[in-house]
């Protein structure tokens, strides 16, 4: 067969109108490809010599449960990452969740969406957010997850390690604290990339109850809830404040038992809304995954932005012991740079010492 008339044989498609009825004629020098070429192929010229450089900014969700979700969704729709990887050992729901977010990939600014059960696919996250657990069923503590959950850690660190040694883990998993200096211990990170998400989201339900009491947006109630996210959580009255206005200098006695207006409420509120919010739906997951893709912003764009976030606490504030605990950080790209010192009143100060003790007699019995 002639090149001519086996270039047509290939070439020439049933066209709609007369006027594109035209033969394409590839270069000479590209005939002996034509045949077995694909649409791709045809489409597309290849420029780049070697390999891709790949992703840069990759986000790794551990669990695709109801906060691993929240999480993923918060993290994809503020264009965080230009790659988002799901792992968990439910194989379908994984599969389901992943297919799912693909679907939408039209809707959102991330190029790439994976997820498999094996860990090879997580190779080079810059973050990686630990949600995967047991969580709270009704009325149960955040302490109490902790045997089932440290076993799960055992054997998900290790895995994050082996594929992504340079990764930020920002665990969520309940009881947050302990979790996070488990994650400390099992991966050998420095400090500054093992980070709890702890009681950014205690701070922001503060901010949000602040902000109903006042009628002012969450952004300008200013707040820190710090210590253990949980039970035993501080909320520091001497500092709240809106606009450089503190409320403790308009009412001395907020957040005491002898102030008339019950502002503590807000900070009860704060300790109950997980319980409440579980018994209404069954768990929680919006707020967390929004308060997550909150911290994951500030480490892939380098913000420096201070967190009450959960790091390794010895020697402030009268802790003793080597637990995690919630204070304002500064995070950035390299993870948790700094720790702003707070100018706790010794009240304060003893509720803090309180949690740490708290969460050591659960951690000393620990084996890792
Ligand atoms: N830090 C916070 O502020 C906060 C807030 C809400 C919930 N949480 C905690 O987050 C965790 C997850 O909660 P949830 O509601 O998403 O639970 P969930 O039961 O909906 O999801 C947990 C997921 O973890 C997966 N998983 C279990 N073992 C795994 C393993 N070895 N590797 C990978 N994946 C594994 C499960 O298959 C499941 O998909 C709980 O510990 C919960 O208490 C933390």
């Amino acid at each position: 067969m002639s090149r001519d008339s086996l270039q047509q044989k290939i070439c020439i498609q049933p066209r709609n109108s007369p006027a594109e009825d035209i033969p394409y004629r590839f270069p000479a020098h590209q005939f002996k490809y034509t045949f077995k070429m694909t649409t791709k192929e045809k489409l597309i010229q290849h420029v780049l010599v070697g390999e891709p450089i790949g992703s840069q900014n990759k986000v790794t969700v551990v669990g695709v449960g109801m906060v691993g979700m929240a999480s993923a969704v918060s993290v994809l729709l503020k264009d965080l990452c230009d790659e988002l990887c799901l792992i968990d050992v439910m194989e379908d729901k994984l599969k389901g969740e992943v297919m799912d977010l693909q679907h939408g990939s039209l809707f959102c600014k991330t190029h790439k969406i994976v997820g498999e059960k094996d860990y090879a696919v997580t190779a080079h996250s810059k973050v990686v957010v630990i949600t995967a657990g047991a969580r709270q069923q009704e009325g149960e503590s955040r302490l109490n997850l902790v045997k089932r959950n440290v076993d799960i850690f055992k054997f998900i660190i290790p895995q994050i390690v082996k594929y992504s040694p340079n990764a930020i883990l920002l665990v969520v998993s309940n009881p947050v604290d302990i979790l996070t200096y488990v994650a400390w211990k099992l991966s050998g990170f420095p400090r500054h990339r093992v980070i709890g998400s702890g009681t950014n989201l205690d701070s922001g339900r503060f901010r949000h109850l602040m902000g109903e009491k006042l009628h002012i947006h969450p952004s300008s109630c200013h707040a820190w809830v710090i210590g253990e996210h949980g039970d035993s959580s501080v909320p520091v009255w001497s500092g709240v404040n809106v606009a450089g206005v503190c409320l403790k200098s308009l009412n001395p006695d907020i957040g005491t038992d002898a102030d008339k207006e019950d502002w503590k409420k807000v900070h009860k509120m704060v300790v109950d809304s997980a319980y409440e919010v579980i018994k209404l739906k069954g768990y929680t997951s919006w707020a967390i995954g929004m308060s997550v893709a909150d911290l994951v912003e500030s480490l892939v764009k380098n913000l420096h932005k201070v967190h009450p976030v959960s790091t390794l606490v010895k020697g402030m504030h009268g802790v003793k012991d080597e637990v995690f605990l919630s204070v304002p950080c500064v995070l950035g790209n390299s993870g948790l740079t700094d720790v702003i010192h707070m100018t706790l009143k010794p009240e304060e100060e003893k509720q803090l010492i309180k949690s740490a003790e708290t969460l050591w007699e659960v951690q000393k019995e620990l084996t890792l």
